[in-house]
């Protein structure tokens, strides 16, 4: 399958993978997604089927490599799947399209450090405490050491207006119940269109930059986002009753101090400014009133 000069999206029907199409399409980007759900107008890929199953395209300009399992839960539970997904599968499948001669950007997180560091730099040694960071980890490794011009785009937490926890929150407000989020849970929240934004820059532009990373200026709690948006939305703060992850009874595999990264690099060579992190929450209030 030929795709002369497309960038190639794998997992395009994820949260960030739908976001960064639709921006390359808006910057007249033409744009191959993948999909292992068979949404229409997509190219099928399964990264936990064999390899020998899947159709890369050819003559792509480049390459997003936003599939994954995410969820922090699944991978410490089903660690040997979910390292085949994360971490072999989607490392050959760089090495398949950088071999082709495509420009990888593999998509990561902050969790890849401990979060003992705010602002933690891109050249910082790796130092995950999850399951799912170490994974991140480890495909990050393999893939700079392997994939000429490959890339790694860190990101801190992806604030959508569809968070299942949010909807959860207004669903309990609209009842008049409170809510009880996390008060020493922290993120460092980006807009999915922040996030877009930065991955469209850095796949289509070549630069010295082996890591990139995209990161909010400052951390806030599960706890204050809940009281921004409550107020956002004409619900009493009084709705909101903060509580530690130790006296909630919920078992983490770690609660980082910090999570956010030094973005300087976004500002310095693409002029993407770092943003407060309200920006992010403060666009998921309007989303709900119907302002995109
Ligand atoms: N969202 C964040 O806050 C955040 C923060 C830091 C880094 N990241 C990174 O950004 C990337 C995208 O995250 P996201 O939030 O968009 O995640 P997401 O919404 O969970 O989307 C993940 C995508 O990966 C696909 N996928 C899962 N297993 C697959 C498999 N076996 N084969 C092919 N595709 C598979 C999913 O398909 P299905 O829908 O069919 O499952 C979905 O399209 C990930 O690498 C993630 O680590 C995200």
């Amino acid at each position: 399958m030929a795709a002369d000069g497309a960038v190639l999206v794998v997992g395009g029907d994820g949260l960030v993978g739908t976001a960064v199409a639709r921006r390359l399409e808006g910057d007249g980007v033409a744009v191959v997604r993948t999909s292992r759900r068979g949404t229409p107008g997509t190219v099928p890929l399964d990264l936990a089927a064999s390899p020998e199953s899947w159709t890369v395209p050819r003559g792509l300009r480049g390459a997003v490599l936003a599939a994954a399992v995410t969820s922090t839960q699944q991978c410490r539970d089903h660690a040997v799947e979910t390292h085949r997904v994360n971490v072999d599968a989607t490392v050959e499948l760089a090495r398949r399209l950088s071999s082709g001669g495509t420009r990888v950007v593999l998509l990561s997180t902050n969790m890849v450090f401990d979060g003992t560091v705010a602002a933690t730099p891109a050249d910082a040694p790796r130092s995950p405490m999850t399951a799912y960071g170490r994974m991140k980890a480890e495909a990050e490794e393999a893939i700079l050491a392997t994939c000429l011009e490959a890339v790694v785009l860190r990101l801190t937490k992806v604030l959508p207006s569809t968070l299942p926890l949010i909807a959860s929150w207004r669903d309990a407000w609209t009842r008049g119940e409170p809510v009880r989020p996390f008060s020493d849970l922290m993120l460092a929240p980006v807009s999915p269109a922040h996030a877009a934004e930065a991955i469209a820059a850095v796949t289509l532009a070549s630069h010295p930059d082996r890591i990139v990373q995209c990161s909010a200026t400052a951390d806030v709690s599960y706890a204050d986002v809940a009281r921004r948006l409550a107020a956002a939305w004409g619900h009493g703060t009084s709705l909101v009753e903060p509580v530690s992850v130790a006296a909630s009874g919920v078992v983490l595999e770690h609660v980082p101090r910090h999570t956010t990264l030094a973005a300087g690099t976004l500002q310095a060579v693409f002029g993407i400014e770092t943003p407060d992190p309200w920006v992010a929450v403060d666009a998921v209030a309007l989303a709900e009133h119907g302002v995109r």
